[in-house]
C-alpha cells in the first residue's frame, strides 16, 4: 500500500521572510490543493521561476503549478484591489487561477478606511512599524463585529450603512488627519472589484471538511511568523493575527487532526523589519554583509531588513509552540565569505541564571543576555550545493549546532533562491 500523502503546514519561526514561498512552491507540486489561512497584503511570498522573481502576497503560492487547487481561508483579510493586481501579474506569466479558487465567504474585507487609520497611529507616538496595509483596524473591526466579509458582498442590503458606519468611526479616531472617501464610492468600488470573484466565494470551511474527508492533500502556508503572532509574539511588536498554529485551525475551521505535519521555517540567520526587541540584531560590515548577500529589503514595503545571529533561543520557543517535526533552514549560502557566524544558544536573565522559556514581556525579553557560540565561516561557497556530503565541513557543524538548540531535526537546508538550490540531509524527508 502506497503512503498517504500528508497534510502539512509550513510555518514562519523567527519574524517572518524564512523563505516560506520557496518550500510552498517547491511542495505544493505534490499537493491537490494550497491553503492561505490568516494574514493579509502585508505578506509577501517571493518565489523564483526560471531565474524570475514574482512576489505575492494574498494568492497562495501553490498558484504556479497549474494543478493545484487554492484556498483563501476564513482567517484571511483581502485587499481586493490588490488582489486583483496580483492576478494581472500572474495572468502576465501566463498563470490564470480564477478557475481553480476558492475565497472564504468569511474572510474580512479590508477597507481604504482601515489603512488610513494604521497610518494615522503609525505617525503617533505608539508607532510599531507596520506595512501600512490598515492589517490591524482590519481585525480589529473583525473583533468589533463591524467587519465586512466577502460573503456580504454578495448581498447588497444595508451594506450602504454598514460602510457609513465604518466610515463614522474612523473619522472619530482619526479627525482631519486624512481624507476619506465617501462610503458611497467605497460601496462601489467594492461592488466593481468582487464582480469578476463572485463565483470563487464560498464555504472554504466545508471544502476544506469535504477535501480532507476525501482525502485530498492540503498543503497549508502560514503569513508572516510565530515571533509576529498576536499572542505568542513579542507584543505589542507584532502583526493582528495568529500566525503560529493555532491560527491554521481558526483561520479554515479544520480540526487539528486534519494535520499530519508541521515544518518551521527559519533562516540560517535572523532578520526583522519594523520596531521591536531583536536580541541577536549585528549592526555594522556583518549586517551589511547579510543585507546585501541575502537580498534583505521587504518584498512588501521594500524597507531594509534589521539582521542578526541566528538565534536558537527564538526558533526553540516556535518550534516548541508549533509542534514542529521538522525545519527547513533557509539562504544557508549567504552566510559564505564571513569569517566567522555567531549562533544565540539562549538567554541569560537579570539574575544571572540562563532562561529556560522565553520571556512573555518585551521588558523582560531587552533585559536578557545572550548567550552565544561562534563558528568558523567555510572556505567554499555552500551556494547551489544540492548534497549534505558536498557541503564544507564547517557548515555542516554549524548546521548540527542548530539542530541541536532548536531540539529539531532539520530536513531541508536551502542554498540558493531557485527550486533546485537545496538539499535534504540524510535520512530525511519534507513530506
Ligand atoms: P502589520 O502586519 O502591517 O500590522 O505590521 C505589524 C508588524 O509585522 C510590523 O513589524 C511589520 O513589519 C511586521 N510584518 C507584517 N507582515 C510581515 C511579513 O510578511 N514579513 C515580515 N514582517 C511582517
Amino acid at each position: 500500500m502506497s503512503k498517504p500523502i500528508e497534510n502539512l503546514a509550513i510555518l514562519g519561526l523567527q519574524w517572518g521572510d524564512e523563505g516560506k514561498g520557496k518550500l510552498v512552491d517547491l511542495l505544493s507540486a505534490n499537493f491537490r490543493n494550497a491553503v492561505r489561512f490568516q494574514g493579509g497584503n502585508n505578506a509577501g511570498h517571493t518565489v523564483v521561476v526560471n531565474g524570475e522573481s514574482i512576489a505575492l502576497h494574498q494568492v497562495p503560492s501553490g498558484a504556479l503549478h497549474p494543478e493545484c487547487f487554492l484556498v483563501v481561508g476564513s482567517g484571511v483579510v483581502l485587499n481586493l484591489e490588490v488582489f486583483h493586481q496580483e492576478l494581472e501579474r500572474l495572468r502576465d506569466r501566463g498563470v490564470e487561477v480564477l478557475d481553480r479558487l476558492l475565497l472564504s465567504d468569511k474572510a474580512h474585507v479590508i477597507l481604504p478606511y482601515y489603512i488610513a487609520i494604521d497610518n494615522w497611529r503609525e505617525s503617533g507616538s505608539n508607532r510599531i512599524g507596520t506595512t501600512g496595509r490598515g492589517i490591524g483596524p482590519t481585525y480589529e473591526t473583525k473583533a468589533a463585529r463591524l467587519g465586512l466579509r466577502l460573503g456580504d458582498l454578495k448581498r447588497p442590503d444595508g451594506l450602504l450603512e454598514r460602510i457609513s458606519n465604518i466610515y463614522t468611526e474612523t473619522r472619530l479616531k482619526i479627525g482631519d488627519a486624512a481624507p476619506l472617501p465617501a462610503p458611497e464610492a467605497v460601496l462601489k468600488d467594492l461592488q466593481e472589484q468582487i464582480k469578476p470573484l463572485l463565483k470563487c466565494i464560498g464555504n472554504a470551511q466545508e471544502y476544506l471538511y469535504d477535501a480532507w474527508k476525501r482525502g485530498e492533500s492540503l498543503l497549508f502556508e502560514g503569513a508572516q511568523a510565530t515571533m509576529l503572532d498576536i499572542d505568542h509574539g513579542t507584543y505589542p511588536f507584532v502583526t493582528s493575527s495568529n500566525c503560529s498554529i493555532g491560527g491554521l485551525f481558526t483561520g479554515t475551521g479544520l480540526p487539528p487532526k486534519a494535520l499530519n505535519k508541521v515544518l518551521g521555517v527559519a533562516k540560517a540567520y535572523t532578520t526583522r523589519v519594523g520596531a521591536g526587541p531583536f536580541p541577536s540584531e549585528l549592526s555594522g560590515p556583518v549586517a551589511e554583509h547579510i543585507r546585501q548577500a541575502g537580498h534583505e529589503f521587504g518584498t512588501t514595503t521594500g524597507r531594509p531588513r534589521r539582521c542578526g545571529w541566528f538565534d536558537a533561543a527564538v526558533v526553540r520557543h516556535s518550534c516548541r509552540l508549533n509542534g514542529a517535526d521538522g525545519v527547513g533552514l533557509m539562504k544557508l549560502d549567504v552566510l559564505d565569505g564571513l569569517d566567522s557566524i555567531g549562533l544565540v544558544k539562549g538567554y541569560r536573565g537579570a539574575d544571572g541564571n540562563t532562561l529556560t522559556a522565553m520571556p512573555s514581556s518585551i521588558h523582560d525579553l531587552e533585559n536578557t543576555e545572550q548567550i552565544i557560540e561562534y563558528f568558523d565561516g567555510w572556505p567554499e561557497p555552500t551556494k547551489g550545493v544540492k548534497s549534505w556530503n558536498a557541503l564544507p565541513a564547517q557548515a555542516q557543524r554549524y548546521l548540527k549546532a542548530i539542530e541541536e538548540a532548536v531540539e529539531t531535526p532539520i530536513e531541508y537546508v536551502s542554498t540558493g533562491p531557485n527550486r533546485g538550490e537545496g538539499l535534504l540531509l540524510p535520512g530525511r524527508s519534507l513530506t
